[in-house]
């Protein structure tokens, strides 16, 4: 940065003192807000209450008569089988239908490639050395701590429109046998809400890898999460494509009704081909007797299918959308032009990504805590909580009323300011 001259130096500082002025304004109205976290809101909650009702007193058997009180199935319903297969246009024998938690599938996964490898290891990760996985940034923070908890090196891939940076994927995976995955939330990534083009998703399927047992985590968790009604994005089936290019384990698709249903009582699923399916059984079998095949029968009867679900998240988007589009009309209107400074404009999904000035995020953070404004941690969407720029923040808008959104955005934007501000006059 440059050395300000004396002139310069004294317009900013009265804009610093006038932000600053503007920013304890806020602080008097003593917030307590928090945009930490994706949740939905007890508005979209509220859309499935039917579900309470959706299996009546003395309902218990599925479509094939199948006691879902009882123990067995463990792969899950057929109902809710064709449910998800609806959902992800992959085949019902493909999936297994589990708990409430996709996240927790993911989880058995690197548990499962450790302890035992998966279906195509010569040998559990445990016994390969220090293994990588690719992380595309920003990226969900749960997934790092979930590879990271494991003991994975994780190696940054920078995004762009298309998804992952796929000459460096392609380039890591040939070279380096140790690189045996890759992090993928293909249909609006969190946080940058980011579609892969059809190219990414077919030179992921179709590249050497120099592990065999390379694995696509396939998050598919906001496939079916449009904003809007003429916007709905539909990618090829990783399954498919992979297949194509003979590597039918190499995919792993993971995806639940958590933001369409009840986020801590949805049901999630494993997606997978005939031979990833027996691998992930045969540990399966060993860790549970059943899942909880009564939530599963009352999703099957709630949602029904795909019309279903379509229906549904039209509801959500109705809710939400305003939320999106009031955050990102006051950034436009209180930052639009600001050098450094940008954000992403989302189609779905949950997220807004918003890059402050470079080395400012963390300022930008204290700054909206101290006033009572909690925003996920700066660098939480990157591996190590550590972004290299120090510039991106996750902003959650679809869980606080409008109202205190725009409070929220308000600040954040006074903080996103003044935090540029005190940068300039370090130089
Ligand atoms: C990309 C992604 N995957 C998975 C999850 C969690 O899903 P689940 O509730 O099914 O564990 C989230 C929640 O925010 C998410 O953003």
């Amino acid at each position: 940065m440059q050395p300000l001259g004396s002139v310069e130096r004294a317009e900013l500082q009265s804009r610093a003192q006038q932000l600053r002025e503007e920013y304890e304004k806020f602080k008097d109205k003593h917030l307590s807000l928090d945009m930490s976290r994706g949740k939905p809101c007890p508005k979209q909650l509220d859309l499935s209450n039917d579900l309470l009702t959706a299996v009546g007193p003395g309902q218990y058997l599925d479509d094939k008569g199948e006691d879902c009180r009882n123990y067995g199935l463990l792969s899950g319903i057929e109902d809710m089988k064709r449910v998800f297969s609806e959902m992800l246009d992959i085949p019902a024998k493909n999936i297994i239908v589990g708990g409430n938690s996709s996240l927790t599938l993911m989880f058995d996964t690197f548990a499962r490639a450790y302890m035992k490898g998966l279906a195509s290891s010569s040998k559990p990760w445990s016994q390969c050395g220090k293994i990588k996985i690719l992380a595309p940034v920003p990226g969900y923070d749960r997934h790092f701590s979930v590879t990271e908890y494991f003991g994975a090196e994780l190696i940054n891939i920078p995004m762009d429109q298309n998804g992952p940076d796929m000459d460096l994927v392609e380039k890591l995976a040939r070279e380096d046998e140790s690189v045996k995955g890759i992090l993928c939330v293909p249909v609006y990534s969190n946080p940058d809400g980011i579609v892969y083009s059809d190219e990414t998703v077919r030179r992921l399927a179709a590249m050497d890898c120099a592990a065999d047992d390379f694995t696509i985590i396939w998050d598919n968790a906001y496939c079916v999460h449009h904003l809007y009604p003429d916007y709905r994005p539909k990618l090829p089936s990783i399954l498919e494509e992979c297949k194509k290019y003979g590597h039918e384990t190499r995919p792993l698709v993971f995806a639940s009704t958590s933001k369409i249903t009840m986020a801590g009582s949805g049901v999630a699923c494993i997606a997978a081909n005939d031979a990833s399916i027996g691998n992930i059984l045969d540990t399966l079998k060993i860790s549970t007797i059943s899942y909880d095949k009564m939530n599963q029968l009352r999703h099957a009867r709630f949602l029904r299918g795909r019309e279903g679900i379509e229906k549904l998240m039209a509801a959500h988007a109705e809710i939400i959308r305003p939320k999106f589009e009031m955050a990102l009309g006051i950034f436009r209107r209180e930052l639009g032009g600001l050098p450094g400074v940008h954000w992403t404009e989302p189609k779905g999904g949950y997220f807004i990504s918003m890059y402050a000035l470079p080395g400012t995020a963390k300022r930008v953070h204290q700054l909206c805590r101290e006033a009572g404004v909690t925003l996920t941690a700066a660098g939480a969407s990157f591996p190590y909580g550590v972004d290299p720029q120090d510039s991106n923040l996750r902003i959650a808008p679809t869980y606080p009323p409008l109202e205190e959104l725009c409070l929220a955005c308000e600040l954040l934007c006074i903080c996103i300011k003044l935090a540029a501000a005190e940068k300039a006059l370090e130089a």
